[in-house]
């Protein structure tokens, strides 16, 4: 077992663990090398559980290494599979050539056991992004299969340090440490895969982990809920976070609604945080959906900083996203219906409509897209979606179901125009977006780039279950 101490500078008590950003070192810099990520599994001993846990991992960690590059680097990135199955990595929220994307038998074929897959690509926009499977990623990302994937902007906001938090929780069991059965009907067809332990940057969450800092500090905390499940609702005691960016995209900075940042599945969320606590305070980081303390902000001893950096603007520089044309836009309507508490439905499954319990129980399907379940390994997704490239398209959304479902469409970013016919306060440039049961949601994007893009709840249970469709751009 590989473990660096993480005891930062500024770090207080024994015992406790720093979330600093020395926590993920940065792998890759340079734009021309190639940076490789191998998938494989290794054993890793969690904390408070009887037995090691077998984590697939990138490059034997868990979350995998933390990529870093600038805005207008072309990468190129060697994934080699290690595994026993076949893999494929997705560069969550970058846009890119579809022949990039990382989705199995839509944009390339899966990289087989022992065998490698080169992406290149450029990266267009500064942001807060990471990566992941999309074979089977139920259970690869399940498994520990994810990493961040930070693009500095060419001139970075003032900040004293730069924090990645990648969140995530595993099922376990507390005895031997093996994961719980995956792709179980529960999961699929209810709130997905909900863990027993959470985890931070691949430490178990609680009142030990902290976030070391000096008073008088700006933290800029970038947020990856990488659960396959989970919903995160954070709270920060004692201080008053400011929300910078969704999803790597900059926002007018402004409040949490109800002083809680929701983050569901895939969401990134970048805060700016002003220290105003006192040397030697101690503060709760909680999330009210698990009810648990998943961290401190432990302030050293140091005498307060000078705080000029407050002064300093939040905004961030904005990337160069298309334009929308919503004079004339194209709207499309998009319905999504299932689950195990809703009325029942009836799927298009391989040609044939067929009833919800003979979707469920031949082919672990729940889930419909405007009625069509799909495998998440159909060989060829038939489009639910052609849509014309250079042009504006508005997606109605309506969520018909009595569950959460955090929306994602690969390869763009849409504006959400309006949640239950509401604008938002702020524009909102996202690539997941929340939806609570019964929302319907009004989103906006230009078809960028020729291919097949997917369009999926990042439940991930329930993109296997069905809840998974692509738009064709031609
Ligand atoms: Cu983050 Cu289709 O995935
Ligand atoms: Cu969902």
């Amino acid at each position: 077992m590989k473990r660096r101490s993480f005891l930062g500078a500024g770090a207080l008590a024994l015992g406790s663990m720093t979330l600093g950003g020395d926590l993920l070192s940065p792998l890759a810099r340079a734009a021309e090398s190639i940076t490789r990520l191998r998938a494989g599994s290794f054993k890793r001993q969690f904390q408070g559980i009887g037995g090691p846990t077998t984590l697939w991992g990138f490059n034997d960690s868990v979350p995998g290494p933390l990529l870093r590059f600038r805005k207008g680097d072309r990468v190129s990135i060697g994934v080699d599979n290690a595994l026993r199955e076949r893999t494929t990595v997705h560069w969550h929220g970058l846009r890119m050539p579809n022949a990039m994307d990382g989705v199995p038998f839509v944009t390339q074929p899966p990289i087989e056991p022992g065998a490698s897959f080169l992406y290149q690509f450029e990266l267009k926009d500064s942001g807060t992004y990471w990566y992941h499977p999309h074979q089977k990623s139920f259970e690869q990302v399940g498994r520990g299969l994810f990493g961040a994937l930070i693009v500095d902007e060419e001139k970075p906001i003032e900040v004293n340090q730069d924090v990645t938090w990648v969140m995530s929780d595993f099922k376990l069991d507390a005895v031997t440490g093996e994961h719980a059965p995956f792709g179980s009907a529960t999961e699929h067809a209810g709130q997905g895969r909900l863990g027993n332990i959470i985890t931070i940057n691949g430490e178990v969450a609680g009142p030990r982990l902290a976030l070391a800092v000096r008073s008088g500090e700006r933290v800029r905390l970038r947020l990856i809920n990488a659960a396959t499940a989970r919903v995160f609702r954070l709270g920060f005691t004692g201080h008053a976070p400011m929300i910078i960016a969704f999803d790597g995209q900059g926002v007018t900075p402004h409040k949490p609604q109800d002083d809680s940042v929701l983050l569901g599945p895939g969401m990134r969320i970048d805060l700016v945080i002003d220290c105003a606590g006192a040397p030697e305070s101690r503060f709760a980081v909680t999330d009210s959906t698990s009810r648990a303390t998943l961290a401190t902000i432990n302030y050293s001893a140091a005498a307060p900083l000078q705080t000029t950096v407050w002064n300093a603007p939040m905004n961030l520089p904005r990337n160069d996203l298309p334009r929308l044309n919503l004079k004339k836009p194209d709207v499309h309507s998009i319905d999504f219906r299932g689950g195990d508490a809703g009325p029942p439905v009836i799927g298009r499954v391989d040609g044939k409509d067929i009833g919800y319990s003979e979707m469920l129980t031949k082919y672990g399907l729940a889930w419909t897209v405007n009625s069509y379940a799909a495998h998440e390994e159909s060989r060829a997704h038939e489009p639910i979606l052609f849509l014309k490239r250079g042009e504006t398209h508005v997606l109605s959304i309506a969520n018909s179901t009595g569950f959460v479902h955090p929306i994602h469409l690969h390869g763009h970013f849409f504006r959400v125009l309006s949640y239950n016919g509401i604008k938002p306060k702020f524009e909102e440039w996202r690539d997941t977006v929340f939806m609570n049961p019964w929302d319907e949601l009004q989103i906006a994007f230009v078809a960028e780039e020729r291919g097949d893009w997917m369009f999926h709840c990042h439940i991930l249970e329930h993109a296997a279950a069905g809840m998974m469709g692509v738009f064709r751009i031609e």
